[in-house]
């Protein structure tokens, strides 16, 4: 099964990869976690680029290529592999990010980014995708106590240091694509409490995978 995890700024879907993944982990299940830009050492240079501060001047469609060759090597390298060996994925972020932030964002033609995709992703989609939802604002100051909290000052945050009205662009993006879609993409209320945002998101799980993961010894 591959899971993605979605969402603006600060709505904490990092916390709950890593939570799914210990849950499963009960049910004696390891699966792969990883996340976008990012996935593989080639894309961890990649995300240098991509979301260092001082890239302020980064061209919209340069971006997006980079996006879509950080997923390109990261389908080859890591889910790809870990899928056809029979291993669950959970992914921080996939291609319904790109189609939100440089779609919806961006304004890039969104036809484009599908076209990319039909190269990058080699048929690959997921199965099941997480949306934490929340406010813009209330995401974005979230980020910004993190990034403070963390070290003052940040060299990732050049998404952060958007407007509001970006990210509102990027939080309605995800909201028509889960409308179109509802039975891959489900929607978390993402302003509540971690713990009950974890609860939501087991209440989703699919009762006949956890099943199939109880199974295993
Ligand atoms: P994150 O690791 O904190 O989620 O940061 C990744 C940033 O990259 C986040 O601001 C969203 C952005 N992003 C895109 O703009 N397009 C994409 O396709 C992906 C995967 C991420």
């Amino acid at each position: 099964m591959f899971i993605t995890f979605e969402g603006i700024e600060g709505s904490g879907k990092t916390t709950q990869v890593q939570r799914v993944a210990d849950y499963l982990k009960d049910y004696g299940h390891h699966s792969v976690v990883t996340r976008e830009p990012g996935g593989t050492k080639i894309g961890v240079k990649i995300r240098e680029i991509l979301l260092d501060r001082n890239h302020s001047t980064l061209d919209a469609t340069a971006e997006l290529m980079l996006y879509m060759a950080d997923r390109a090597q990261h389908v080859k390298e890591v889910i790809e592999p870990a899928l056809a060996e029979g291993k669950s994925v959970l992914c921080d972020r996939f291609l319904d990010a790109t189609v939100a932030y440089q779609g919806y964002g961006r304004g890039l033609d969104i036809l484009l980014i599908h076209a990319f995709h039909s190269i990058a992703l080699g048929g690959i989609l997921p199965d099941l995708t997480f949306l934490f939802d929340l406010p813009a604002e209330k995401g974005l100051a979230r980020a910004w106590a993190r990034i403070i909290k963390d070290s003052g000052v940040c060299d990732e945050s050049r998404f952060e240091e958007e407007a509001l009205s970006f990210h509102e662009k990027v939080r309605k993006g995800y909201l028509e694509m889960a409308k179109a879609q509802p039975a891959r993409i489900r929607i978390i209320d993402a302003t509540s409490t971690e713990d009950e945002v974890f609860r939501q998101v087991i209440g989703m799980l699919p009762e006949s995978f956890l099943n199939e993961k109880e199974k295993r010894p």
